[in-house]
């Protein structure tokens, strides 16, 4: 090789380390001034100077390198109570081994570790970590005298801990940056509280605001979405030596933290690369019943009850002040019924499922006990309380309750058994009702199990009579390059002023109103329901990309208009509305047979594999229900909404509330829990969806104190017991092929497995269903749901009927 030209690499190559190779490390007579930075060896984390949000103040903190510098991607900050008015700072060790921040010349610094050591400062480096902990090592002993882990701000990053360590009596604790503009000590905080059994509390001052609950073995009890992980371990350690909370990623490239945020709301958060930004998944505390102590000492808080107040007592206890109760102001909470003799008189417990457990500070954790042995030692006590199973995992350890019950809640799913002492009245009561129930159950079960045999034997004869034709539509793909901007005076004609008699319905994008163009051409206008924070012209680019999505399952999108802030989606009109309509419907559901499912089920499946496979955007709905499946006049399926999340340009849709992210019922776990979404998810939601359409039911929550589980779980057990067909609709009378069905069902199964790698992609779904083939066995779904959309402002929203129709939104922190 010619000399000068290797001479010209190897000064490339240096050049390119030299870029590379960026400083983790500081010692003793370095220091990172305004405007440089340290960067941790694998570059995840960035130390330096910054402004947050509109401040001018300068202050010394460490941030995420790949999300950049938005708002709570700075995990951590030096002088939060101390800002720098200019940008003079200086961050160095002092000659007495601490970290310092000097500003203005002043040899005083404004900030410091205040570790007092006694020893020369040479033998003092300060390395911040790839897992963004800054430490101070003592060269010669190599012992960390400092870290920033041990000192968190507000937010908690992968593998550092919360909580206490009883040896050193370290605190590490978060509180709350005072605004976006200004990282000072706020008033929140989130601390591990360790009076009787330890766990950790959201505080506003010194109030409690929000538990998590204890550690149940595998979440925290107050936490059900924490059941199923897909992206992160969690743990609590109680023991003599300390009592945290840890938790890891188990993906080393993804970026997620849990942090309280400025309105004291702790938020779980994600960055998504491909949007570059935060999704926020969790937050807490958002309904009534999170907050402490909303129903008061021996009170109980159960949100799902319609129209109820969500405040009760607990059994054998009594509102301590009626009228206010009377007025839903359950805060002075509730007392032991009158006359009622709990020592020593024949009491004992009453159960309570699903439990939110009551506070620990006054309670008592024995490992070793038993459940058995854990109620024979409350009842020997008669100032204990309560009593619950200490640890879900190993199935035994108890837990006792020695004075007041406070903070006591149900959830649909999640929770665990609460045993409450009760009278020996209330006992009694409690026996007789749970008797009758049980009479009521077997009765019940027996009539289905009659029903069932005879339609099976029916259906059986039927199935050899039973072949059907089924007609392969192709597809319909001829493209219109010209996107048609309709004028705002032609739909305002169109659809009478938007009247209300052309409304049509409701959704989460907007409303839609019927209209009929001059042309005499019908048309459904979606007025988008937001100031989404794209401009025109992206919006208009968007729509046109979607409008030339065309397949004869998705609703045609001719146009959009744009008058001053309002954006509106012109469709074609589908005249028999949506498929909710008719599945979920006793007396339109006749009117969809098998054969007319069957094809609605293969519709909805080609017409999602269009937008995930063959169309050139790639589109993953987000948002597939039965309300969003619309079907024309001869009943074929065609669905609506889909591109939203593109022509929103952002997760931004509803004006009062903020980022839909789906629908209860139709989310994948990985989704609901974790903010992961993929094509996968979308395969999740046709699975729910295969599964509604052929059993006429809705993949429904169950009520708190019901033990049933959802439809997909229901229809789980049947397939496994071999009677999956007991949930076919009954409506579709004794004229459905069993094999089919059988096939359909399975593929729902397969569709709505927990681990989306297991799911089949919807052209594995499409062949599935058009041919006879060997299908896989689909596993146990583990993930049921346990939250309810929290809509404490709309009174429609918690109705029986129109519950599963409303998308999905997160609180925004007010
Ligand atoms: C730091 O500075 C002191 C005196 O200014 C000097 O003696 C020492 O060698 C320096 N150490 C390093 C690592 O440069
Ligand atoms: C910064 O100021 C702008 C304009 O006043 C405002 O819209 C924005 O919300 C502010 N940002 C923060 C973080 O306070
Ligand atoms: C910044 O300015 C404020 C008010 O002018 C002053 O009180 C404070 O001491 C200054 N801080 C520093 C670090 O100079
Ligand atoms: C700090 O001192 C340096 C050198 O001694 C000088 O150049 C600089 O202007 C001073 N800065 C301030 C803010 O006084
Ligand atoms: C260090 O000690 C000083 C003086 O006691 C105090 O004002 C300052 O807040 C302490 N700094 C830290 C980071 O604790
Ligand atoms: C999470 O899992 C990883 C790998 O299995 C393990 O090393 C780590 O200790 C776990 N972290 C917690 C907090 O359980
Ligand atoms: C970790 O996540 C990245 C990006 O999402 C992905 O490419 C990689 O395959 C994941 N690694 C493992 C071990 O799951
Ligand atoms: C827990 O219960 C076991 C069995 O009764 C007993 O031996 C043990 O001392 C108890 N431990 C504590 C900490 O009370
Ligand atoms: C009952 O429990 C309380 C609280 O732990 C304790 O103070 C009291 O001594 C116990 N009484 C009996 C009879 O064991
Ligand atoms: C329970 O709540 C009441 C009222 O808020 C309070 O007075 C009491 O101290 C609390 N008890 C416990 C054990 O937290
Ligand atoms: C309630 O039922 C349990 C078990 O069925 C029985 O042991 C108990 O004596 C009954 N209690 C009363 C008060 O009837």
């Amino acid at each position: 090789m010619n000399p000068v030209k290797v001479f010209l690499v190897s000064l490339l190559t240096l050049l390119l380390l030299q870029i590379c190779v960026s400083i983790d490390t500081i010692s003793a007579n370095e220091s990172i001034a305004d405007g440089e930075t340290l960067v941790s060896s694998g570059q995840k984390f960035t130390l330096g100077f910054f402004s947050p949000g509109n401040s001018s103040k300068r202050y010394a903190g460490i941030w995420f390198t790949r999300t950049g510098f938005t708002a709570h991607s700075v995990v951590w900050v030096a002088n939060r109570d101390n800002p720098i008015n200019d940008t003079s700072g200086v961050l160095s060790i002092s000659s007495e081994g601490n970290l310092v921040i000097y500003a203005n010349n002043r040899t005083t610094p404004i900030w410091s570790t205040n570790v007092t050591t006694v020893s020369s400062a040479g033998s003092f480096t300060a390395q911040l970590s790839d897992l963004g902990n800054l430490a101070l090592v003592r060269q010669d002993s190599n012992s960390v005298t400092w870290q920033s882990w041990d000192h968190p701000v507000n937010t908690l990053l992968p593998f550092s801990k919360l909580g206490i360590d009883y040896r050193t009596g370290l605190d590490r604790f978060l509180t709350s940056w005072k605004s976006l503009d200004d990282p000072g000590t706020g008033d929140f905080s989130l601390r591990m509280a360790t009076e009787g059994s330890p766990e950790t509390v959201l505080y506003e001052g010194q109030v409690p605001m929000w538990r998590t609950g204890p550690w149940d073995g595998y979440k925290a009890n107050g936490i059900p979405e924490m059941q199923r992980n897909f992206i992160y371990n969690a743990t609590v350690v109680s023991n003599s030596d300390e009592a945290i909370f840890t938790w890891g990623t188990i993906n080393n490239s993804i970026i997620s933290t849990y942090y309280i945020d400025e309105s004291g709301l702790l938020n779980r958060a994600l960055w998504q690369d491909q949007d570059k930004k935060w999704v926020v998944f969790y937050t807490a505390p958002t309904e009534a019943c999170d907050y402490y102590g909303h129903c008061g000492p021996f009170g109980e808080c159960d949100p799902y009850t319609p129209g109820a107040f969500e405040c009760t007592c607990l059994p054998g206890f009594q509102p301590k002040n009626s009228n206010a109760w009377y007025l839903r102001d359950a805060s002075g909470g509730c007392v032991r019924n009158p006359g009622a003799q709990v020592c020593g008189n024949g009491e004992g417990f009453v159960r309570i499922q699903n439990a939110k457990l009551p506070d620990t500070s006054v309670a008592w954790v024995n490992l070793s006990l038993d459940l058995k042995a854990c109620e024979l030692e409350c009842l020997r006590n008669c100032s204990c309380m309560a009593y619950a199973l200490a640890n879900l995992r190993t199935g035994v350890g108890c837990t006792a309750w020695y004075g007041d019950l406070n903070d006591t809640r149900v959830f649909t799913f999640g929770g665990q058994d609460l045993y409450v002492r009760v009278d020996a009245a209330e006992l009694a009561k409690y026996n007789k009702s749970s008797k009758g129930f049980l009479a009521k159950k077997g009765m019940v079960a027996v009539l289905v199990i009659a029903v069932a045999v005879v339609l099976i034997l029916v259906l059986s004869v039927l199935y050899w009579w039973m072949k059907r034709k089924r007609n392969d539509p192709a597809k319909d793909e001829s493209f219109d390059e010209s996107l048609l901007a309709i004028d705002v005076n032609a739909i305002i004609a169109a659809t009478n002023d938007f009247s209300s008699a052309n409304k049509l319905g409701e959704g989460g994008f907007g409303s839609v109103y019927k209209g009929q163009l001059a042309s005499g051409q019908e048309i459904a206008v979606k007025r988008l329901s937001t100031t989404s924070r794209q401009g025109v012209e992206e919006f208009k680019n968007e729509v046109r990309l979607i409008s030339k999505l065309q397949h004869k399952n998705l609703v045609r999108l001719y146009g959009c208009c744009v008058h001053r802030e309002e954006k509106m989606l012109v469709y074609e009109f589908l005249p028999n509305r949506s498929l909710d309509l008719f599945i979920f419907d006793k007396s339109k559901s006749s009117l969809l047979d098998w054969s007319k499912r069957f094809e609605i089920i293969m519709g909805i499946a080609r017409g999602l594999l269009y937008l995930h496979q063959d169309s050139r955007l790639k589109i993953i709905h987000r948002d597939l229900k039965a309300s969003n499946v619309l079907l024309d006049a001869a009943m074929n399926p065609k669905i609506s909404d889909f591109g939203m999340a593109k022509i929103f340009g952002d997760d931004q849709t509803e004006a009062n509330t903020n980022k839909v992210i789906g629908t209860y019922g139709y989310m994948s776990p990985e989704y609901a829990m974790d903010g992961l979404y993929s094509i996968k998810s979308d395969v999740f939601s046709y699975g729910v969806l295969l599964l509604e359409i052929i059993s006429g039911r809705r993949n429904n929550y169950a009520s708190a104190r019901d033990n049933s589980t959802n439809l997909v779980g229901q229809i789980w057990e049947l397939w496994a017991e071999g009677t999956s067909l007991d949930i076919v609709d009954p409506s579709l009378g004794q004229k459905c092929p069993p094999g089919e069905v059988l096939k359909c069902i399975q593929v729902g199964l397969l569709c709505v497995q927990d681990n989306p790698a297991d799911r089949p992609t919807m052209s594995a779904v499409v062949f599935m269903l058009g041919n006879e083939t060997t299908l896989a066995y689909p596993s146990k779904p583990v993930y049921v749901l346990n939250t309810r959309p929290s809509n404490s402002d709309s009174s429609t929203a918690r109705t029986a009927s129109s519950v599963n129709d409303v998308s999905v939104t997160m609180m925004e922190p007010r």
